[in-house]
């Protein structure tokens, strides 16, 4: 088991030496694994190229270090605590013992069907249970997981599909949530039409509706699984060898597929999980993200299961059959550790404190964040409201690249402050450069963050793409990680993050590349050119705004083409991208040289109507008068 810091003393003490001798420390915390040969080299690293591999020469696999390495002690422990959609329908008890088994089957499942090591697979599931399967079977036989939220639509997952050169996908009929029913099936069903390289489909069945399977290619999970042999020996990995791809969105319009590694993601998983929520065993750890994020893969599958914990998995949403739903969940399986993100605490913040009352909360330790920054009255809300004032929070900082937590209070040892994420996790070199490159030293400093030296749990490179991996993180500042985060080092050290610097935008917690939005806007026939931008929203943090010219208008004026621009939207990307605010305007602010200064833009979105600053070098500066008008007149629009 990975080592627990139990002080603020023990933590300076370790810090420091994971930043003194990063080498021992790291191959410390790997000697508490299981491996099948032991690694030659620590680390090997040169940020320009970027080329950063640890553990080389180590053999191992990671699902033998979930089960073989725990199953004697643990076997009869709960893993997974599954909590359906429908609080009337029964939750699902799943043991170490029973997963492995699973695990085991389904990984026959997959080599039956001719999946090799290294070939990528698919998978576009709700959160059952399966998906745990599925991810573990994948590790198990050393092919590469690709999950899709399931809130995207056929064309983004076909995308992903095509990017990835997936050649299986996992799926299922459908899936609950709240009152809806995602059609998962009919949605695969329309994303393979454009993705030639899937030959095969497996369907999970969860909704139980009447679904079309298509002859030669659609396989029942349940029929595959009756016929599979009990027991599978995993995979021989090398460290670096690829585990998992992960897509997101980045400033242009085509969503990244980081990469990350076997060994160092899995030392790293665990090692901030324990440390950051104070894991001990026998506590219920609940961790409420999607696993089609990168919170749901480091914080409910591997970083927990490597750590033996038991886990409750929600389905649902927080919302029904009402607002109560999470403190629900936490008070029937007796929560210890609760993590969600900021966006889900203001919009339950938002439906009053009447939902949380008679509710026993009395089980909660530690309190999470994740996602984006929690402002100050959704931070005190948590910690008076749920925390009952004595639950640490962890505000997490941390992103798909980093594979882990990187700036964080470990729960009840370094002491927080609000809407800061306070110190670096060990082995983490924070750095704060001004916009020249120049690190900022000492305290009381504010720039853009980037982060100096390797750490295990560092995406690798973008699937296909190394040279756009080099130029998005390794070449805006020479030598460092550039994380597209503003970010604060108070007076005291602490860090704050400020935001996305880039065009990030951050909608509810989900991570959204402005271009991507245009992209899918623009594809509206009626549509001439746009520009999106973020705004700060009360419930969702970020909300969505969308300048439009149009060529035309159609039938229902300008209400009629809002309306069918978000549907646009929403079939391109999904439904959680639909733009909150559509203006239209006759032109858009650009520069001589056809560059849209996006500044003057988010100064509009933000409801600013002057201080627009230097809008000399605009091609035609009357445009901003428009657009100001044309925002105070629809205001809310
Ligand atoms: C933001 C999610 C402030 C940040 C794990 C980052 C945060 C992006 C925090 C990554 C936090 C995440 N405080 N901002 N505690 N956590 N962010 O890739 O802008 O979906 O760059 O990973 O979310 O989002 P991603």
């Amino acid at each position: 088991m990975v080592p627990k810091i139990s002080t603020l003393s023990g933590y300076i003490f370790e810090y420091q030496k994971s930043t003194a001798n990063p080498t021992e420390f790291w191959s410390n915390i790997a000697d508490t694994f299981y491996w099948r040969r032991k690694y030659d080299e620590v680390l090997k690293w040169d940020f320009q190229k970027p080329e950063v591999r640890w553990f080389e020469g180590g053999q191992l696999n990671l699902t033998e270090n979930i089960f073989e390495r725990q199953i004697f002690y643990r076997g009869g422990q709960t893993a997974l605590l599954w909590e359906p959609n429908d609080p009337e329908e029964e939750p699902r008890r799943i043991t170490y013992q029973e997963l492995f088994e699973e695990v085991q089957k389904f990984a026959n499942v997959l080599l039956d069907l001719g999946v090799k090591k290294g070939d990528r697979v698919g998978i576009y599931l709700p959160m059952v249970p399966e998906l745990v399967v599925a991810m573990l079977a994948c590790a198990r036989i050393g092919a590469v997981h690709s999950v899709v939220f399931g809130g995207f639509s056929a064309q983004a997952l076909s995308e992903r599909l095509e990017d990835a050169g997936i050649r299986l996908l996992i799926t299922a009929d459908g899936g609950f949530r709240g009152t809806k029913t995602v059609p998962l099936k009919a949605i695969a069903d329309e994303a393979l039409e454009q993705a030639p390289t899937v030959e095969q489909v497996i369907v999970y069945q969860r909704t139980k509706e009447d679904i079309p399977m298509k002859e030669g290619r659609d396989v029942w999970w349940h029929d595959l699984m009756a016929g599979a042999a009990a027991s599978n020996e995993a995979a021989t990995m090398e460290s670096e060898d690829p585990l998992y791809i992960l897509y997101t969105s980045g400033s242009t319009g085509k969503p990244k597929g980081l990469v990350h590694s076997t060994a160092g993601y899995m030392i790293y998983s665990a090692y901030t999980f324990r440390n950051v929520f104070q894991y001990s065993d026998g506590d219920v750890y609940f961790c409420t993200a999607d696993i089609g994020w990168v919170t749901g893969h480091s914080y409910l599958v591997y970083g927990p299961l490597l750590s033996g914990a038991t886990c409750v998995m929600f389905e649902g949403v927080p919302t029904w059959p009402d607002a109560g739903r999470f403190w629900d969940i936490v008070e029937k399986y007796r929560v210890n550790q609760f993590y969600t993100a900021p966006t889900a605490l203001r919009s339950l913040m938002a439906m009053g404190e009447k939902w949380l009352e008679g509710k026993d909360l009395s089980s909660l330790k530690v309190l999470g964040s994740v996602g984006e920054p929690i402002n100050e009255e959704a931070w005190h809300w948590y910690h008076d409201h749920v925390g009952k004032n004595r639950c640490p929070i962890v505000d997490t900082w941390w992103q798909t690249e980093t594979g882990g937590i990187m700036i964080s209070p470990l729960a009840g040892i370094i002491p927080t402050k609000p809407s800061y994420a306070t110190m670096p996790f060990m082995g983490v070199q924070p750095v704060i450069v001004d916009s020249e490159g120049q690190e900022q030293t000492g305290n009381s400093v504010q720039g853009n963050l980037c982060i100096s030296y390797p750490w295990p749990g560092m995406a690798r490179t973008i699937w296909g793409d190394h040279e756009r991996f080099r130029q998005t993180y390794f070449s805006t500042y020479p030598g460092m990680y550039f994380t597209g985060d503003g970010a604060r080092r108070d007076e005291d050290g602490y860090y704050r993050i400020m935001g996305r610097v880039d065009d990030v935008i951050n909608v509810s917690g989900h991570r959204l590349g402005t271009a991507e939005v245009e992209n899918a806007i623009n594809e509206h026939p009626l549509v001439n050119e746009s520009a999106v931008v973020g705004f700060p929203h009360d419930i969702k943090g970020q909300g969505i705004f969308a300048f439009v010219v149009c060529t035309e208008l159609s039938d229902g004026g300008e209400d009629g083409i809002r309306t069918s621009i978000r549907k646009t939207v929403s079939k391109i990307i999904g439904p959680f991208a639909k733009p909150d605010l559509i203006l239209l305007v006759s032109g858009l602010p650009k520069t001589r040289s056809g560059k849209i200064m996006r500044r003057i833009l988010r100064k509009v979105a933000a409801g600013e109507t002057e201080d627009f600053g230097d809008t000399s070098t605009l091609l035609d500066p009357a445009i901003v008068d428009e657009i100001v008008e044309a925002a105070t007149r629809t205001a809310g629009g």
